[in-house]
């Protein structure tokens, strides 16, 4: 559905996005995820037909970016929540939502159906002729979220949907972006933040001007150890520090009855773990597994490429 080869935008002397080659299946929520600057705004306005690339390819469906005749084609198949929200504060919910229908040609009835579903989805029907002016961030977001999808766009792009709102109004826009998998639309999400890549996307695509990773949250966290198993013991015993130790570990630490030893699969690793030390006479009072492996795995990623 969003196909990309080796797609660059340089900005002077400044390669801004380098040489991505990804794709976005259809109906998948996708996270573009990385640091300020990373070149996220950069590559969505390229896929969007709003600024040109400098070299390399992408489709939007058959449609390559780049060429005149397919930009029409391809803003009809897209819609984009950009990273200002851009309503119209003097208009109500319903005026907002239905001005924006006229301005992709859709028919009186369209509009009228479309307007109302949006509204009743974003539990806004009863504030439809309340002026935009008066909503919350949050609302003010969904509503951005909506209007982007009026004229029933395959593909939803949003440029850091949540990042200027705050934690309580951030939940809501993500519970409302988690909702439109009804839709069967394929959501492209921008942020920086990687606990919300990690609840909301299928897939990630970890962006430091080049894609430094791709995959599943589950494949990227596998991808790159860097998780560490802690195990509280009633007492600690050279027996225990031997048997451990023959495991071929890395990195055991031991701090008075506590041992640290860095894994890359709690899963696998741990039972081995625990039953040396249980066999060596040890008792165990607690273990646990240190650090989120996917903010490791995105550190070491996006750290690489300094
Ligand atoms: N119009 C522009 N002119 C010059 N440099 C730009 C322009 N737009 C973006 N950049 C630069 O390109 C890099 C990527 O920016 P951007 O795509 O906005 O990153 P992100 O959205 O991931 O924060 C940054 O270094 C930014 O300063
Ligand atoms: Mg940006």
């Amino acid at each position: 559905m969003i196909e990309t080869e080796n797609l660059t935008r340089k900005f002077g002397n400044l390669t801004a996005v380098d040489n991505l080659t990804f794709k976005v299946n259809d109906g998948e929520i996708f996270g573009f995820l990385g640091p300020n600057g990373a070149g996220k705004t950069t590559t969505v306005r390229m896929l969007c037909c709003l600024i040109s690339k400098t070299s390399g390819n992408a489709r939007i469906g058959d449609y390559e970016i780049g060429k005149p005749e397919n930009a029409l084609k391809i803003r009809s198949m897209i819609g984009l929540v950009s990273d200002n929200v851009g309503l119209y504060e003097s208009m109500t919910a319903y005026e907002n939502l239905d001005y924006y229908g006229i301005l992709y040609r859709r028919t009186d009835s369209q509009r009228k159906e479309s307007t109302e579903y949006f509204l009743k989805l974003l539990g806004l029907w009863e504030k439809k002729d309340t002026l935009v002016g008066s909503f919350s961030k949050g609302m003010k977001q969904k509503l951005a979220i909506a209007r982007a999808l009026i004229h029933d766009p395959e593909i939803l792009f949003m440029d850091e949907p949540t990042a200027n709102l705050d934690p309580e109004s951030a939940k809501t826009v993500r519970e409302f972006i988690l909702s439109l998998r009804k839709e069967k639309k394929t959501i492209f999400l921008n942020t920086h933040n990687l606990d919300e890549a990690q609840r909301v996307c299928d897939r990630i695509g970890i962006l430091n001007s080049k894609l430094m990773a791709i995959g599943s949250p589950e494949e990227l966290e596998h991808s790159v150890s860097g998780r560490k198993t802690v195990i509280q013991l009633k007492q600690v015993t050279e027996a225990i520090l031997e048997s451990i130790t023959k495991l071929g570990v890395k990195n055991l630490v031991r701090d008075s009855n506590k041992i640290t030893v860095d894994i890359s699969s709690p899963e696998e690793e741990n039972p081995d773990i625990v039953s040396a030390i249980v066999s060596a006479g040890g008792r165990i009072e607690t273990v646990s597994v240190v650090g989120s492996a996917l903010e490791d795995a995105y550190l070491k990623l996006v750290k690489n490429l300094q």
